[in-house]
């Protein structure tokens, strides 16, 4: 078997069988084999001629089985999680491990680093002072076992051929593809060991995938590999037309997540939340109300020990920004659009997140929207707060968002947020 053989058949538009997909991802893992020039052209074959279902299957397997798997079993509670395929505000996961861990369930969320205008989970815990995202294994399941939760960074054992092959896909403008995306997300979610996950699936400006209907057949594919790896898998697929809540930015999301844990904040931001929670414990056959559970603030002390945990202190506040700047209604209205992906963009201008995975992030910029749509406002009043590091980081921003914001003399359409659900 060779490299060249493998590549021609994808390119030519055939199916990889198992022995090649498996003899491919190994040597590929191994780091020395095939070279970084082959593993593109084929991550390019596939984007262009894509994967059958069980070629895919075979190739998420081989994923897996490039690193190792946790073995949860000793953990003594069922295992559930939930993944974000990433928006602007999405600071779901913050609310929703600790909201897990109280009704009992063990939520092992292991997460990425930000990249490109979506705010990445571990970037916004980091902004706690003195909260690592680095765990050892030992210590992850005493957490679970002890608490109930964590979230952590994947350690670097766990399916390196996804890590190389991302940066790969990275630069050869191979990352959305279907069959590659889901196996990516997927292989990273078996390999962690949970017994059932919940997808959310985002749509809209601010989304990966801004169309809805490649969402759903990305939410498909996605639920098809749990099923055939035999983890309990569901989507739902919710709108990112615009921000998520009402901030953007690392610790102001930390922040807003504590209001929702506090008895506060947004609506959009709760009903996201909970409707995520309702599936992560019907999966996990939990017959308990998210909201009574919410409302209880046993997830808000479950947080603080998460947190503690992890070496962080909440007590010591969270940082803010030395620049503060806003953009005013020009017009008096109903704010009929605030463009998602312009937010975001804007919000990673400013410091917000990173466009290279060695990059650093501000753990003070972003941005907070003071007005939603739906809101009236009248001109001159303020509808974003720009938050930075320096005066110099407001005019990119201030670029971005540019026809971000249009006002009018109706109320828009009200669009529900969970706009389908995926089981199979
Ligand atoms: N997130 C992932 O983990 N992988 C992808 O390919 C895209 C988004």
């Amino acid at each position: 078997m060779d490299a060249i053989e493998i590549i021609q058949t994808k390119r030519d538009g055939g199916t990889l069988s198992k022995k090649q997909i498996d003899w491919f991802i190994k040597k590929f893992s191994d780091g020395e084999n095939i070279p970084d020039e082959q593993a593109a052209a084929l991550a390019m074959s596939i984007f262009f001629n894509g994967m059958e279902a069980e070629e895919l299957t075979n190739w998420t397997k081989a994923m897996v089985d490039s690193g190792v798997t946790l073995d949860l079993s000793s953990v003594g509670k069922p295992t559930v999680d939930k993944h974000s395929t990433g928006g602007v505000g999405d600071k779901v996961s913050l609310i929703l491990v600790p909201l897990i861990a109280s009704c009992g369930l063990a939520v092992p969320q292991l997460s990425g680093r930000g990249l490109g205008h979506g705010g990445g989970t571990l970037d916004k815990m980091e902004a706690i002072s003195g909260w690592t995202a680095s765990l050892s294994e030992e210590k992850m399941l005493t957490q679970l076992r002890e608490i109930g939760g964590i979230i952590a960074a994947a350690n670097e054992d766990i399916n390196p051929a996804d890590r190389r092959l991302y940066e790969l896909r990275d630069v050869t403008h191979t990352v959305d593809s279907i069959p590659l995306i889901a196996s990516s997300i997927m292989s990273k979610k078996i390999a962690e060991g949970t017994e059932a996950l919940v997808l959310d699936v985002k749509t809209g400006s601010g989304a990966f995938m801004v169309d809805f209907e490649q969402a759903r057949t990305l939410a498909k594919t996605m639920v098809e590999l749990g099923k055939n790896s035999g983890m309990k898998t569901v989507a739902l697929i919710t709108s990112m037309e615009t921000v998520l809540g009402n901030n953007a930015g690392n610790a102001l999301e930390v922040s807003e997540s504590l209001e929702v844990l506090e008895g506060g904040g947004p609506k959009d931001l709760i009903e996201v939340t909970l409707a995520l929670a309702q599936e992560m414990l019907s999966l996990s056959g939990v017959d308990l109300d998210p909201g009574e559970v919410l409302a209880s603030g046993k997830p808000r002390e479950v947080f603080e020990e998460m947190v503690s945990a992890q070496g962080g202190d909440l007590s010591k506040g969270l940082p803010v920004a030395d620049y503060r700047k806003t953009i005013n209604a020009s017009s008096t209205g109903y704010l009929s659009k605030l463009d998602c992906r312009s937010v975001g963009v804007a919000a990673w201008r400013l410091g917000a997140g990173r466009a290279k995975k060695e990059d650093s992030v501000s753990p003070t910029a972003g941005i907070i929207c003071l007005a939603k749509p739906g809101d009236y406002i009248n001109a001159g009043e303020p509808v974003l707060e720009l938050h930075g590091d320096t005066e110099k980081c407001f005019d990119p921003a201030i670029d971005a968002l540019e026809g971000a914001i249009e006002i009018s003399d109706s109320s828009p359409d009200d669009l529900p947020l969970i706009m389908d659900k995926i089981a199979i």
